[in-house]
């Protein structure tokens, strides 16, 4: 697997009036093509700062970083929105839809703002997006009419609109119960399955286990890197409930039910 991200001696400080915070401290890190990453660690110990560089809505103050080999810290502003647009998929704590609009007009923003591209079947492709997430029978709703859940997959499809190699998730599951937080890890799984590389802040050790591999931060510098042994959520046992009938229609491993399976969690809101 080759390398999506690469980090070399990324350093971030912040500069307030007098005080200077250095945010990230010299970061080193590989994150290979399909891997599915957690990042955890205590508040202010620099993974939103992490996350934004690595999506290049930030810049580093020192540092090489290569998206697919290319160097990214020296671009322009407009050549990392290139990317950023092109590449990388957001998804936040917070929502961000444009209230009184449609789902389907939420998750199409990306595609309008992008004057680079003109993409013609900007519809389809949004509604695309929506039936991806289990949305295709709200795609008229507006926000106010969704479930926070809900809420969360049309923003998880509006970061799909682009066809992203990279979807950066940054405490998605913040604002939601730990119900609805299963059904939309189960979305970031099966967007990895496809080949998506994710990468995933979150503050909760059993949401964390849902990718293959955690890194802990702190104080701007990565603590610890480790391989997640038993993945959640517990892919093998829920398949298993569903073998039998899904072996005569899909025969693949797809199965992966995304509706209730409370039992994953471990009971932890
Ligand atoms: N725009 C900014 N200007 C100045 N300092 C900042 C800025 N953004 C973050 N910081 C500082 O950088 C450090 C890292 O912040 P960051 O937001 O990356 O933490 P975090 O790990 O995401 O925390 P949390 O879990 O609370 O979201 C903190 O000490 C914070 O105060
Ligand atoms: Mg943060």
């Amino acid at each position: 697997m080759s390398a999506v991200i690469s980090l070399k001696g990324i350093t971030k400080i912040y500069r307030t009036g007098n005080v200077a915070v250095r945010a990230l401290d010299a970061v080193d890190l590989t994150i290979r093509r399909g891997e599915f990453v957690s990042v955890m660690g205590a508040s202010g110990s620099g993974k939103s700062t992490l996350m934004n560089i690595l999506g290049c809505l930030d810049q580093a103050t020192a540092g090489e970083y290569l998206f697919e080999g290319e160097r990214v810290d020296s671009l322009s502003k407009n050549e990392r929105a290139r990317i950023r647009n092109q590449k990388i998929g957001f998804v936040f704590q917070v929502f961000n839809l444009l209230p009184r609009t449609s789902a389907v007009e939420n998750v199409e923003l990306p595609l309008l703002y992008n004057h680079e591209q003109s993409v013609k079947d900007t519809r389809q492709r949004a509604i695309d997006a929506l039936v991806r997430v289990g949305l295709k029978d709200r795609l008229l709703h507006e926000p106010n009419e969704l479930s926070g859940g809900q809420q969360q997959r049309v923003a998880i499809a509006r970061a799909l609109i682009n066809h992203p190699r990279v979807i950066l998730a940054d405490e998605p599951t913040g604002n939601l119960d730990s119900r609805t937080s299963v059904e939309i890890m189960n979305i970031f799984c099966e967007l990895n399955d496809a080949g998506i590389t994710i990468v995933l802040v979150t503050h909760e050790t059993d949401i964390a286990q849902y990718g293959r591999r955690i890194i802990t931060m702190r104080d701007g510098v990565i603590k610890e890197d480790k391989a997640v042994k038993k993945r959640r959520p517990g892919r093998g046992q829920s398949v298993m409930r569903h073998t039998a009938q899904d072996a005569d229609t899909e025969g693949k491993k797809t199965a992966r039910p995304r509706s209730t399976a409370p039992k994953p969690r471990g009971g932890k809101a």
